[in-house]
């Protein structure tokens, strides 16, 4: 389906009916910085858009549905995962999407599939809808002014700086690291 055809209100109204109002916000402000990371660095905005809406549409399912959803998709968790629930939403959203909303463009689908654990050798759009997740405008942490202005200055930078801080926090409270984890941590090192 080219990204002209995607009907963008009526991913909008998906998102309002699946969501809690709060998360509801929450992909709001991811869709809107998304536009700006997409323009920033040169990706399509209209994806950026898809992806947005779309990225956390999994997120309130019963575990046992996302499971569903990921596994009709083709995926197939590790032990590390599979002791990771959280991240499950984005593999799971990539099921809902091609096959519940027929969307199949690989540039949106795996930027949504990784948005949570990042992955090695990242695409441009991939790293926009990784930071427009992390950057937007409600998110509240400690280092938010250091990441957005990382974000908005080089996407590999800004993507280091994250790993290091996800893969820390992991190691602080004795979590698993996924190997898509481990190996964005070793790819970001470069910068
Ligand atoms: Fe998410
Ligand atoms: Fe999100």
């Amino acid at each position: 389906m080219a990204v002209l055809e995607y009907d963008l209100e009526k991913l909008e109204s998906l998102a309002r009916k699946n969501l809690s109002a709060k998360r509801f916000y929450h992909t709001q402000c991811v869709v809107r910085r998304a536009e700006e990371l997409a323009e920033r660095y040169g990706c399509d905005i209209g994806k950026a858009r898809v992806a947005g809406w779309l990225h956390d549409i999994c997120k309130e399912l019963p575990r046992g549905e996302q499971l569903q959803w990921l596994t009709k998709f083709g995926i197939i968790l590790d032990s590390v995962q599979l002791g990771q629930p959280k991240t499950w939403h984005g593999m799971a959203a990539c099921g809902y999407m091609k096959l519940e909303l027929g969307i199949d463009d690989p540039e949106i689908l795996h930027a949504v599939r990784y948005h949570t654990t990042a992955c090695g050798e990242m695409t441009v759009f991939d790293e926009v809808i990784y930071l427009a997740d992390l950057t937007s405008a409600e998110r509240d942490y400690p280092d938010i002014d250091t990441m957005r202005k990382l974000a908005d200055t080089a996407t590999g930078p800004a993507m280091k700086y994250a790993m290091c801080y996800a893969l820390g926090d992991l190691v602080i409270r004795e979590q698993g690291i996924s190997r898509d984890s481990f190996e964005a941590y070793n790819y970001y090192l470069r910068y």
